[in-house]
């Protein structure tokens, strides 16, 4: 049996929301789901941290993410706040792979991509929230729970429906 041929990542571009708000609708519940107006602007903010997956020509998959500290999160609904040259941590916003294209490994794709990334920037860590069951999925990628730097990160992460796990990983480890 064939293996699927790698998917082509590259970086997110604006021309991509429609693909990327159709991905987000079949991935997520109605509770969700954010606005394109705000997708955008998370895009103009962080640029670098961006990126989609190509299989067959076509997009299915992003992650979104931007720089940020350890044990702070972005709410559902609210704008990317990157941080400037203090940055210690790679912040993944949204991780999705359209159902049709499960099992062809975009996910791990993209985190690997992301990672590689931060490696590159320095940063020490990769932190994120997963949400929908996603913990284990994580936790393969070397993420495990970790404490927010304050009340306020924590009333953050009460924004997220259902079980919503605030996750660290080492971001200089390759493994
Ligand atoms: C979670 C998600 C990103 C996984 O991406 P994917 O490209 O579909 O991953 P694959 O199907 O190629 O699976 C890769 C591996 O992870 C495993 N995996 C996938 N989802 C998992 C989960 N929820 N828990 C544990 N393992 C999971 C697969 O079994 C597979 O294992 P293998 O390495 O032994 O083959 C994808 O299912 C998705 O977009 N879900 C909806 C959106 C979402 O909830 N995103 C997370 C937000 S925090």
């Amino acid at each position: 049996m064939n293996a699927a041929p790698a998917p082509r990542l590259r970086a997110m571009d604006a021309c991509d929301l429609p693909q990327v708000l159709a991905i987000q609708l079949a991935c997520y519940g109605a509770d969700f789901v954010e606005a394109g107006p705000l997708i955008l602007r998370r895009l103009a903010c962080a640029p670098a941290t961006a990126w989609v997956a190509e299989h067959e020509g076509q997009v299915h998959a992003y992650l979104t993410g931007y720089p940020s500290r350890r044990g702070k999160l972005t709410a559902l609904h609210g704008d990317f706040e990157p941080a400037a040259a203090d940055a210690d941590t790679l912040y993944l916003h949204d991780l999705a792979v359209h159902p049709s294209a499960h099992g062809l490994r975009l996910g791990p794709s993209l985190v690997a991509h992301a990672l590689a990334h931060g490696r590159r920037q320095g940063w020490r860590y990769a932190a994120l929230v997963a949400v929908q069951d996603s913990r284990g999925f994580w936790a393969r990628h070397g993420f495990v729970r970790a404490a927010l730097a304050d009340a306020a990160q924590q009333a953050r992460l009460a924004s997220y429906p259902g079980t919503a796990v605030y996750m660290v990983r080492d971001a200089r480890a390759t493994a």
